[in-house]
């Protein structure tokens, strides 16, 4: 099939190397030209683990495209995917400029049938201004579909996760429009579910918000282990062989963050309230991880009695492992609380040291993690990156100023550390 993608962000560029390699021809759209130039020499913006190698191997066969003409898109290709990003405004909603704005375009630009497909997360009636949207522009009258087609990837896997997912999600009002995306999902195994336009809204916000429940809940209950002495990972461990429950996103931490389940966690509490209903449980989840964060802070002053003054070494800036995305980190947060502090900082990260250089004027960015540990007071495990789980501990007792560390991913293991002396603290363990 011919298909473009509207939006060369992290899911834009996935989903359209995705869809490449499974043989179809793709079109990559975005109005950053700069974006669109590097893309045409394969230079990929982000880095998502397989995502380049993908790119070159596609556009080497002549499947994969890059432009920055939405009107090419629509001339020629027959399903047009919206992919462009959804930021938060200051009061948590969802800023839907750039898909009005595209909507807008694709109509203008319309010469024969199209399926437009909502590839962002947005909110539930999201689908129906896009079909206004287009029938207003659309001059001529010709004939087009939209459908809702939301996306599950976790950065760090996407290209994993877009092979094998859990569920396809397709959202229709027409027959042509199902038949359509079962086509192009056809090579994909995994259970298809086919709803109207509104419910496949509402799955993704739903997902990303109980996913966010789910960490709140598991970091809750941290909280009481850390107050009894019982030990979280044996308490996820008995929850999590609960079929029911499950055993995935029960890793207690610092908090989630990302460009994900914050921002979706905000728009679902401002769209339930505009609708009417007071989404307690969420204001509550978000609350929890707000705090969560703060005990993490804590931590580090309870354990070093005078902070002031002190060298923090800080492992880790991006969200999460395998990915080089530092937005919404609660490491780059907690560096901030921090600084209030008049604590000095160093950091390191494997991937993330060129998007937190271009944010991080006043702390240290070092080399490699020795090079974080030597003086510090303090050595705070942001991240869980292989990389820091199999450091030389013995080294880093012998240049660090004092041995403590603060595990914030519970991805050490305390009693060798302990046995060389440090000293340790975990999340609820
Ligand atoms: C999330 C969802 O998992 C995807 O299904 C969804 O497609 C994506 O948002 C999206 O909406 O685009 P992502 O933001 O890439 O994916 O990352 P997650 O793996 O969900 O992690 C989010 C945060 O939760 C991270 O900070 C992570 O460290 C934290 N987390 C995750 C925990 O603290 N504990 C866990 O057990 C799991």
């Amino acid at each position: 099939m011919r298909i473009s993608i509207i939006g060369a962000g992290h899911v834009g560029l996935v989903t359209g190397a995705c869809f490449a390699d499974l043989g179809n021809t793709v079109l990559c759209v975005d109005n950053d030209l700069r974006k669109i130039r590097k893309l045409k020499r394969n230079i990929v913006p982000i880095y998502e683990p397989g995502l380049e190698e993908l790119i070159k191997k596609n556009t080497k066969k002549k499947r994969l495209y890059f432009s920055s003409s939405i009107k090419e898109a629509v001339g020629k290709t027959e399903v047009i995917f919206i992919a462009v990003g959804t930021p938060a405004l200051q009061n948590g909603e969802p800023d839907l400029t750039g898909i009005e704005n595209v909507a807008t375009q694709i109509a203008k630009n319309l010469k024969n049938y199209r399926l437009i497909v909502e590839k962002s997360t947005v909110p539930v009636e999201t689908g129906e201004w896009v079909k206004r949207t287009i029938e207003r522009n659309n001059h001529f009258k010709i004939d087009f579909d939209v459908a809702s087609n939301p996306e599950f990837l976790r950065e760090g896997s996407a290209i994993y996760d877009f092979m094998h997912p859990d569920r396809i999600v397709i959202g229709v009002e027409s027959e042509r429009a199902k038949n359509i995306l079962l086509k192009l999902y056809q090579p994909i195994k995994a259970p298809i579910l086919i709803t109207d336009i509104k419910s496949a809204e509402l799955i993704k916000h739903a997902s990303n918000s109980f996913l966010a429940t789910k960490i709140s809940f598991i970091n809750a209950i941290a909280q009481i282990c850390e107050k009894t002495g019982a030990n979280i990972l044996k308490v996820a461990e008995g929850i999590g062989l609960d079929k029911r429950i499950g055993k995935d996103f029960l890793n207690a931490g610092v908090g989630y963050g990302g460009a994900c389940l914050p921002k979706d966690l905000d728009a679902f509490i401002s769209i339930a309230d505009k609708l009417g209903y007071n989404f307690e449980l969420l204001k509550v989840v978000k609350k929890i991880n707000e705090e969560q964060k703060k005990s993490i802070v804590k931590k580090i002053s309870d354990s070093l009695w005078i902070i002031k003054g002190k060298t923090i070494g800080v492992l880790g800036l991006t969200f999460k492992p395998n990915t080089d995305d530092i937005r919404n980190s609660v490491s780059l947060e907690i560096i901030a609380e921090l600084k209030k502090e008049s604590v000095s900082i160093k950091a390191y990260d494997p991937w993330g040291m060129p998007n937190a250089k271009k944010i991080f004027k006043d702390i240290k960015l070092c080399l490699n993690p020795y090079e974080v540990a030597r003086n510090s007071d303090c050595l705070l495990f942001m991240t869980e990156w292989d990389e820091f789980k199999n450091l030389d501990f013995s080294k880093i007792k012998r240049i660090m100023k004092q041995p403590l560390i603060i595990d914030g991913r519970n991805m050490l293991e305390p009693e060798k550390l302990i046995s060389l002396g440090f000293r340790y603290i975990g999340v609820g363990r």
